[in-house]
């Protein structure tokens, strides 16, 4: 190499590391000083589920509030063009700090503030004797299975318990045991609702470019659906990409979507009286409550949300099931299976505001 180019390469070389420092310290700026208690619930509030494990969020902390923010930059604009998705996963991340702010001795209050065409969420904090909630435990060995279940039915008490839940209004949950009319007329459902994405070129795309291939795609990443968690090998991109395309066809998809199905012991559709971000935030928050008691029970859970991603399939659902005219907002299949790995999480200097 030509000693003129040399110099050029290294100096690139010195830049971009210099930029990274820069950016690590001004990021560690932002943790520095904050109060350690709501570093905490904010540690916690990001280990909730999400679409596509977006992590759509942005955090501000106050003196004595936290503040949820939707990061629409996170946004995925085919399968979730209104952000109900991106709402629940606030409501999910909300439920987690809320739990967390009572295990290190806070009562909260939790406002959904709407303003100026703007939702969020502002959890006031208050260190006062308070009780725990069990479920903390369970934040850190919650995760989504999507693995082929034991077919094994969940005991009649055992339903009784995830019923037992307090689920306030507007958010309602129904269970439909494997082999009933209901549970196989949701089952067509989702297989419909494969039908329809799995046409449609965007969507398939929109999935693929949030799909981690490989180690090095993770850690670069720190977000999105990780090859390990989809029971995928790791592989470069420039392989597994089209290898994994080839397979975002209805037949394949509807194919491993009924013995998945078929391997579960229910399915569970969570629903609302209106469909508007504050109800999607409850839902949120009822959902990530919901996934803690599986979690503590044992249970695996998985989402088979494709027809309430799917606006007309979302309509024909509200009318056909029997759930009060509620808005179907996510469904899912719950069962017993082992452990899967566990998915990636950005660092919270990543998602903090000022
Ligand atoms: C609102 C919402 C919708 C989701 N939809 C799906 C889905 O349709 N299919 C799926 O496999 N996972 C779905 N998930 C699960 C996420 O992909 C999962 O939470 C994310 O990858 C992080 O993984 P974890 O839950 O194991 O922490 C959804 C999660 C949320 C909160």
């Amino acid at each position: 190499m030509q000693l003129g180019a040399y110099l050029l390469q290294n100096r690139i070389k010195f830049m971009r590391n210099l930029i990274i420092l820069l950016m690590m310290i001004s990021s560690s700026v932002l943790l520095k000083g904050q109060n350690s208690d709501f570093l905490k619930m904010l540690e916690y509030g990001m280990k909730a589920p999400s679409g596509h494990n977006t992590q759509p969020w942005k955090f501000k902390i106050n003196k004595n509030n936290i503040e949820v923010y939707p990061n629409f930059e996170q946004e995925l604009l085919i399968v979730d063009k209104s952000h109900r998705e991106l709402f629940i996963s606030l409501g999910c991340a909300v439920a987690n700090i809320c739990i967390t702010a009572n295990q290190l001795g806070y009562a909260y209050h939790r406002e959904i503030i709407q303003k100026n065409n703007e939702t969020f969420i502002r959890i006031n904090l208050n260190k006062e004797l308070v009780n725990k909630n069990i479920l903390f435990q369970q934040i850190d060995k919650r995760q989504t299975n999507r693995s082929v279940y034991k077919n094994k039915l969940l005991s009649q008490d055992t339903i009784d318990k995830l019923r037992k839940l307090k689920i306030n209004p507007p958010v309602s949950i129904y269970f439909y045991q494997k082999g009933t009319k209901d549970f196989n007329k949701l089952s067509d459902f989702v297989y419909e609702g494969n039908r329809i994405l799995f046409s449609n070129k965007d969507f398939k795309s929109e999935l693929l470019d949030w799909i981690r291939f490989n180690q090095k795609d993770i850690e670069n990443n720190k977000d999105g659906l990780a090859y390990n968690v989809l029971g995928s090998p790791s592989l470069p991109k420039w392989i597994a990409r089209p290898i994994v395309k080839s397979f975002l066809k209805p037949k394949s998809q509807n194919k491993s979507e009924k013995e998945k199905i078929l391997s579960s012991s229910h399915l569970v559709l969570i629903a609302t009286s209106d469909n508007d971000p504050k109800d999607w935030i409850l839902a949120g928050e009822a959902l990530e409550l919901f996934f803690l008691k599986c979690t503590e029970l044992g249970i695996a859970v998985a989402f088979c949300n494709q027809p309430c991603e799917v606006e007309t399939l979302s309509q024909e659902l509200r009318a056909e099931m029997n759930i009060n005219n509620n808005y179907p907002m996510l469904l899912m299949r719950i069962g017993y299976s082992e452990e899967m790995p566990y998915s990636m999480r950005r660092p919270l200097e990543d998602v903090m505001i000022e």
